[in-house]
């Protein structure tokens, strides 16, 4: 079992904590506590149809709020109706949130918990492999607005995220993709993290995924605790998210496939622009395609959306984070019309 701790500038102190059977050792002795508007769960409805056995036998009574499940609902019409049923549930400002899920139930929990009251503490057991690695660690919450993606948000730090490699035996290959986009994303960032993944037999095994997941956790939380608001450092995380958030809105592609293809992309920008290692590129480029298993090229109909990245510092200019050696990126500025330009070129020759 390993420890991170997370204490920003906000004196907010956040432990993520590896735990097998989250439920029994860590949800049932909380039980007592969030009974009569002590707290709420929150989860989607696909966690629920397979876990609800277990919120029965462990958490019996304690008010459980189900959202659709899918990216298309994390929008302030969930995020309200989670509100209404926390008053519901005459949730106190002592009360506790426990967002259940992958990365769509953590965001929204999170931001419902940094609203309600002005802020209740948040728990985060992140069910997927994507919220393990990256969206339960770090405090990011949001949802999307207006068609761009997590628009409304805010920085809560969760009071404690408990990883339970368990949950991946449930979890669709695809969404096992999905968590290893991410976790190829931290590689990138990480040379001894690249070279575990390029070395790799199988990166969807099971075992593999449990045994790098907290070396992923330990990444993240380094940065997050050096740079809590993404002032400077942690705008490395946004390593091939903005041609990848562009994409997600506007195909059916997962958040993680997005976040591949945007690497794929920004690492041909970066041996034009920044001189990036050929090497390097190359290497990251079958990585992405060995999680992908396809070569079929993502619609670009929402590149567009790039335009209104929060990154962008100037009107028409497009800020990008991209990758130029292991372990080492840069931050890229092109006029908007140049992007996309270099986009539908690199999407060609991609085909
Ligand atoms: P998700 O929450 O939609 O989960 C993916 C699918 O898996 C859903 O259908 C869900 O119901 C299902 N699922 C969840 N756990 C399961 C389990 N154990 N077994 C079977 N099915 C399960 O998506 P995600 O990929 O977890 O997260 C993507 C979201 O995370 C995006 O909205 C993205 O913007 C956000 N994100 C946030 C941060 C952050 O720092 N806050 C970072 C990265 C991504
Ligand atoms: N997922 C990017 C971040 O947490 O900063």
């Amino acid at each position: 079992m390993r420890t991170e701790k997370i204490c920003t500038k906000r004196a907010e102190q956040s432990a993520v904590v590896c735990r097998k059977r989250v439920f029994a050792s860590v949800l049932a002795p909380m039980r007592a506590a969030l009974l009569g508007g002590g707290g709420i769960v929150f989860t989607d409805s696909n966690v629920f149809g397979l876990y609800q056995r277990q919120l029965k036998t462990y958490l019996a009574e304690v008010p459980v709020f189900v959202m659709e499940a899918g990216e298309r609902h994390k929008n302030e019409q969930t995020l309200f109706a989670l509100l209404g049923a926390m008053r519901e549930a005459g949730l106190r400002r002592n009360s506790t949130l426990i967002a259940l899920g992958g990365g769509v139930v953590g965001d929204i929990g999170g931001l419902a918990a940094s609203l309600y009251m002005r802020g209740i503490d948040c728990i985060q057991v992140p069910t997927t492999l994507l919220a393990q690695v990256d969206s339960s660690v770090g405090g990011k919450t949001a949802v999307d607005f207006g068609g761009v993606k997590n628009l409304i948000g805010a920085f809560k730090q969760p009071k404690a995220v408990y990883a339970d490699p368990a949950f991946f035996k449930t979890l669709p290959r695809r969404e096992l993709r999905c968590g290893l986009g991410e976790i190829v994303k931290h590689g990138a960032l990480s040379a001894p993290l690249f070279e575990k993944l390029f070395g790799a037999a199988d990166l969807f095994d099971l075992g593999f995924l449990a045994r790098i997941v907290p070396e992923n956790i330990a990444f993240k939380a380094d940065i997050v605790r050096r740079d809590p608001f993404e002032k400077g450092l942690r705008k490395c995380l946004n390593l091939g998210h903005t041609t990848g958030h562009a994409i997600e809105l506007h195909s059916e592609l997962s958040h993680g496939e997005c976040v591949l293809w945007g690497l794929l992309f920004e690492s041909r920008l970066a041996q034009k622009y920044c001189k990036a290692d050929a090497a390097f590129a190359e290497s990251l480029a079958s990585l992405c395609f060995r999680v992908l298993e396809s070569a079929q090229t993502p619609p670009l109909d929402g590149l567009q959306c790039a335009r209104l990245d929060k990154k962008n510092a100037a009107a028409e200019t497009v800020v990008l984070t991209v990758p130029v050696a292991a372990g080492k990126y840069e931050l890229l500025q092109l006029p908007y019309s140049r992007y996309e330009e270099e986009i539908v070129k690199i999407k060609e020759e991609l085909q």
